[in-house]
């Protein structure tokens, strides 16, 4: 799988593409990610890339002569021209459904924006789907950019040691309950015990309390799961 991320700040990606499941899983080349500053399309001698807003008002606008360009060339280096992903606040909103549906994808191109957002023609004239992690706003879209790949790459094969630990995940398909409570060594800490059934050894009933834990988490925490 290749994710293709355009931002103008590149460098932001290092640390999350340096560590753990997602080096692990570019080592071994189950999934490949390349950087393309947008900067570098600007065509203006001070490279340029955002200006006021016509109209005025606060903040810059991203302008669309450099990011369509940007996008236009990079979604053209590769015969499949994948999926175009802008992130911004005003897209919809994804859940683990969407996320399903991306792992099944070959080729993700996720657009990242910054200052007051792009100049409206980019969606017009690219159709990018224009998508939002969250109901907040942040300060680009590269943590947004993040999120997506971190969550896409748990559903790609190999990429988890075991292959079915992300089948269990809350959210995933067929699953529309939290996980329950989980514990390791040691036994007792500060007075506190694992649950006794937990280390009794007993498979059946290990699996009958964490389906019983599961709905009560859910229940607490998020009773609008259970309204599907
Ligand atoms: N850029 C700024 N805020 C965002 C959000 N909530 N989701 C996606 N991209 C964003």
């Amino acid at each position: 799988m290749l994710f293709d991320i355009l931002t103008l700040f590149p460098n932001i990606f290092d640390g999350y593409l340096s560590e753990s499941l997602v080096k692990n899983a570019i080592d071994r080349e189950l999934i490949r990610v390349r950087r393309y500053n947008i900067r570098d399309w600007s065509t203006d001698k001070h490279h340029k890339v955002d200006d006021s807003p016509y109209g005025g008002g606060s903040g810059m606008v991203l302008k669309v002569d450099c990011v369509v360009p940007c996008v236009e060339e990079v979604r053209a280096n590769e015969e499949n021209r994948g999926r175009l992903l802008m992130m911004t606040p005003q897209g919809k909103r994804i859940d683990q459904k969407f996320v399903e549906e991306l792992s099944q994808e070959q080729r993700i191109l996720l657009l990242c924006g910054r200052y007051e957002g792009f100049d409206e023609r980019v969606s017009q004239i690219l159709q990018p789907e224009e998508i939002s992690i969250g109901d907040y706003v942040l300060n680009g879209g590269e943590a947004a950019a993040m999120i997506i790949i971190d969550a896409v790459i748990r559903l790609v094969p190999g990429v988890l040691g075991d292959e079915f630990s992300s089948l269990c995940d809350s959210f995933s398909t067929g699953n529309r309950l939290l996980e329950g409570p989980q514990y390791t060594r040691p036994r007792v800490y500060r007075g506190l015990e694992v649950p006794e059934i937990l280390v009794g050894g007993n498979h059946e009933q290990i699996q009958q309390w964490r389906a019983e834990e599961a709905v009560k988490r859910t229940e607490q925490r998020r009773p609008d799961l259970f309204q599907y």
